[in-house]
């Protein structure tokens, strides 16, 4: 399983246990990592025995159930509650998703366990420092390049133009995917990753855009593209069902095409 970042020389212990309710029929374990910086008790799994009767069918119904009835100390990112805006994104089970559109029953195994996205920093518990995926992101310049003067109306794309951004424009810059990748883990300094390099083939072939030269002349690079080494973790986590591997196959080919 893909390790969560430690703050430096700690290693994670057995945290508080939090007993289900008295009169609770069914409950189920959920292990979840805990860190905060001002607390010495730390990093640990806490457990909590969730009556499970009591609260919705996704790991977020319940965390949310954790946090209003058995423990309010418990931080977690979430926003839309309905797949949409990526905020609650974690480590469930040992997979990467969101947990607003993850069943907890889908969990295989005794207690369901819960940690914040891989091999990033933590700000606390469930929540990781996502400021350097930002900034990859605005790094490919996320919006139309144009150098012919405004139309009056608007930049027109065909139809078959416009198909062309279907499974691209839907990335909710969740960053499953990046946080699941062997080579963004180990280079996430110098790689771009899988979500920055799906939205940068997303501006490279929209029929609008009028800088692909440059943005492929910034992307030939042996760290920021080429990490990619076509192991798939990144399209088989994405709750989007998008596919950022063969994005990235994509750009490769341009690069390769304007060469022969
Ligand atoms: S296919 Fe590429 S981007 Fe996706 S997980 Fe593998 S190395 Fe990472
Ligand atoms: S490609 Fe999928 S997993 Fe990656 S950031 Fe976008 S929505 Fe999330
Ligand atoms: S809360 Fe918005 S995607 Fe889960």
């Amino acid at each position: 399983m893909a390790e969560i970042r430690l703050p430096k020389n700690s290693r994670v212990t057995q945290g508080r246990h939090h007993p289900a309710p008295a009169g609770a029929a069914r409950t189920k374990t959920f292990k979840v990592y805990r860190y905060d910086p001002d607390d010495a008790a730390n990093p640990r799994w806490d457990t909590y025995e969730v009556d499970v009767d009591a609260c919705g069918p996704m790991v977020l119904d319940v965390l949310i159930h954790i946090k209003n009835t058995m423990d309010p100390t418990l931080t977690f990112r979430r926003s839309c509650r309905e797949g949409v805006c990526g905020s609650c994104a974690m480590n469930i089970g040992g997979r990467n998703t969101l947990a607003c559109t993850h069943g907890w029953e889908e969990v295989p195994g005794q207690a369901v366990q819960i940690s914040p996205l891989p091999h990033m920093p933590v700000v606390k518990d469930l929540v990781p420092d996502l400021t350097l995926f930002y900034a990859q992101y605005a790094s490919i310049e996320p919006w139309l390049h144009t150098k012919t003067p405004e139309p009056q109306t608007e930049w027109a794309q065909s139809p078959e133009d416009r198909e062309k951004l279907d499974g691209l424009y839907e990335c909710i810059l969740c960053a499953c995917c990046s946080t699941s990748c062997p080579s963004y883990w180990w280079n996430q300094e110098k790689y771009l990753g899988p979500a920055a390099l799906l939205h940068a083939y997303r501006w490279i072939i929209d029929s609008r855009d009028e800088a692909t030269g440059e943005r492929l002349d910034e992307l030939e690079d042996p760290f920021k593209l080429y990490r990619c080494h076509t192991i798939m973790n990144c399209a088989q986590v994405c709750p989007k069902g998008l596919n950022p591997a063969k994005a990235i196959g994509e750009i490769k080919k341009l690069l390769v095409d304007r060469v022969v």
